[in-house]
């Protein structure tokens, strides 16, 4: 079973990768970091060994490789847990369990599988970012991309297509398409957080006209209740509170104004900077009249 095993996580099919990334993420990693990494990581290398990288087991310590991959039997590692060798236990406190001593040895029996990211040198170049954070499609510059040939029945357009790829690329089959009860809950949720009532949801499915979804999404974004939405989360951000909180609790008396501010600017789907900029100058205004008194206290009470 264990050579079965070795020989399909070793193939370069991608399924037995993903299967051996994942046995490594959920049995093997938790092991690593629980049972040895107080005395083998970043801050104590005893022995001189560390086991939160490949690259580490497989150089090893003071007395050579801790592990080589597809061989358990010449794995110091696992000499070590087997508890065989008097002079060489680890962990020196007690002995694993039988069931994680297993786990050990089938993910070295079937190569030691490690995810490339983290068994990559990390460099961090000009101005503290790695190589992988300067490659976060966030800062990539815009460019024109050709949308994927791909056919698939339910692609209508050429966001489609790039999902349809991804989905064929991963083998997954996509789900069948939402009726109009499940669309017409779905967009309220994602829009305003809320369901529709019975009222809003057999408006919708009983519309008769072609673009209803898209009256829908135009009314939605149009209402107050979608700048609520948006604006609980600018002021989750800004920590606004009315009251102290707590065991000192002390109401805010002036702070609301500034809550029903976010709410109604996100509605007007003012970007963020705008209200953050606004935010920074109410707080550096002088002193003087009462309005700008209280816009300090709005500005300043979230924080
Ligand atoms: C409480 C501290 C401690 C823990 C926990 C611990 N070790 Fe060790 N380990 C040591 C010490 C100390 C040495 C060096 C002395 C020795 O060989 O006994 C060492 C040495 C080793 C070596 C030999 C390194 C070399 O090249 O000399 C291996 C392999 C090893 N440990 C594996 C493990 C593994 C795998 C775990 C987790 C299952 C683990 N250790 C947990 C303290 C610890």
């Amino acid at each position: 079973m264990i050579a079965s095993a070795a020989s399909s996580a070793l193939a370069v099919d991608g399924d037995a990768q993903r299967a051996a990334m994942a046995y490594f993420e959920k049995e093997v990693r938790p092991i690593l970091v629980k049972r040895c990494f107080e005395c083998h990581s970043d801050t104590k290398q005893k022995g001189g060994l560390r086991v939160d990288h490949i690259g580490y087991l497989k150089s090893g310590g003071d007395t050579g490789p801790a592990l080589v991959p597809g061989k358990p039997e010449e794995s110091a590692l696992i000499e070590a847990v087997r508890y065989a060798n008097e002079d060489f236990q680890m962990p020196p406190k007690g002995k694993l369990p039988d069931a994680e001593i297993a786990v050990l040895e089938r993910w070295i029996q079937t190569g030691a599988a490690w995810p490339e990211d983290a068994a990559k040198k990390i460099v961090v170049t000009e101005g503290g970012f790695t190589a992988e954070q300067r490659n976060y499609w966030f800062f990539q510059p815009v460019k024109i991309a050709a949308p994927p040939q791909v056919e698939s029945a339910w692609v209508r357009n050429d966001i489609d297509r790039f999902v349809a790829q991804k989905q064929v690329e991963l083998k997954l089959s996509p789900a069948p398409e939402a009726d109009r009860h499940e669309l017409v809950r779905r967009v309220y949720f994602d829009l305003h957080g809320l369901p529709p009532t019975i009222a809003q949801l057999d408006a919708f499915v009983q519309d008769q006209d072609p673009l209803a979804y898209e009256k829908l999404v135009d009314e939605l974004l149009a209402s107050p209740r979608y700048g609520e939405r948006w604006a609980q989360h600018w002021l989750d951000l800004v920590r606004y509170a009315e009251s102290d909180g707590y065991n000192q609790d002390a109401y805010r008396q002036h702070v609301w104004p500034y809550g029903t501010t976010s709410s109604n600017r996100s509605t007007m789907t003012s970007p963020t900077t705008s209200l953050s900029a606004s935010r920074s100058r109410v707080t550096r205004s002088p002193g003087g009249s009462e309005r700008a008194h209280r816009h300090r206290v709005f500005a300043s009470s979230g924080l």
